[in-house]
């Protein structure tokens, strides 16, 4: 990929990527762009559309399985502090994409703004939770954004407003276009009612999950219309089911946990006979949720 050398001072080859994921899993990116500026994403975009590259954003790593022969394409970075800016005025909060989600909760929070306090606990990047509408019972990040600023596959930079979007059950309307940021509408409550709720969250995570330092990736499955893929996995009796060195968490039945010397086949495998199962005993088909590269 000759085209490539314009870009030179910021891309490396053959990069691997299991130390970015939360599965601690997988093979190299081909390529990997790290952008110090908008402008200069926008610019790697607009040539990879044109070569027809694929292009494709890490967030945190935190809802992703690669796959043990990496990925083709160019894998990009946005780790420069030019993407992690989180500015405050009144109750608007704009993040930059690659800000990292649990400081932003936090930071509201300590500033007693509410909307995004039930997101406690959640890993990864603003830009990859607004792609996958991160949330779960106490609330989803759609629910507070105002409005998003979106860079296209083809480098065009535009401002939507959440009623462009299609913020729904762990989807946006985003797709494969990368947030550059996001501008949240929280609301100022006197009180200590946000960290409350923020605790609550927090307590009610650590008592049904297992451990954030836990090797996987959340929840594996969404949860199909009126039913919990956790129950029904635990129903299925596949608690501690092993496939290699990937099981199902004993705490959640949503939960793969990869242990020593696993492989992103062993989940895939697994995730496999779950669904199998379950499709079996229930008649119930399991989507997944997290995104395999
Ligand atoms: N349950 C079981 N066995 C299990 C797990 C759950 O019987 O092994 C039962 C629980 O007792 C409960 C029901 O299933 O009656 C629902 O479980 P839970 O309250 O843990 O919620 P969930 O629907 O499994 C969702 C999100 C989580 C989020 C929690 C809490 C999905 C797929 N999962 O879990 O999100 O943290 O609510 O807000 O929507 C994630 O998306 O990665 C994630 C972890």
């Amino acid at each position: 990929m000759h085209w490539l050398s314009e870009f030179k001072e910021r891309v490396e080859q053959n990069v691997p990527l299991s130390p970015m994921t939360w599965f601690k899993l997988g093979g190299c990116a081909q390529h990997m762009y790290r952008p110090n500026s908008a402008e200069d994403l926008a610019r790697l975009m607009r040539r990879a559309h044109e070569e027809n590259v694929s292009t494709r954003v890490l967030g945190g790593g935190a809802n992703v399985l690669i796959q043990d022969d990496g990925v083709n394409g160019v894998v990009i970075r946005m780790d420069d502090p030019g993407f992690q800016g989180i500015d405050f005025e009144g109750t608007r909060v704009v993040a930059a994409g690659g800000a990292d989600l649990m400081r932003l909760v936090l930071e509201c929070v300590r500033r007693s703004l509410s909307g995004l306090e039930g997101l406690a606990g959640i890993p990864g990047t603003v830009g990859g939770a607004i792609c996958m509408n991160a949330g779960g019972k106490f609330g989803s990040i759609g629910d507070c954004v105002h409005a998003v600023q979106l860079l296209s596959l083809d480098g065009t930079v535009r401002m939507v407003s959440k009623s462009e979007l299609d913020f729904g059950y762990r989807c946006s309307g985003v797709g494969r276009q990368i947030v550059l940021s996001a501008e949240f509408e929280l609301v100022k409550e006197d009180s200590g009612g946000v960290r409350a709720r923020y605790d609550e969250a927090w307590a009610a995570k650590k008592r049904s999950q297992p451990p954030l330092k836990a090797h996987s990736a959340g929840c594996v499955f969404k949860n199909p219309p009126g039913h919990s893929a956790g129950k029904l996995i635990d129903q299925a009796g596949m608690k501690g089911e092993t496939v290699g060195g990937a099981s199902v968490s004993a705490e959640h039945a949503n939960f793969i946990i990869a242990h020593e010397g696993a492989t992103s086949a062993d989940v895939l495998r697994l995730v496999e006979r779950i669904q199998e199962k379950v499709r079996r005993k229930f008649g119930i088909n399991l989507e997944m949720e997290i995104d395999v590269w």
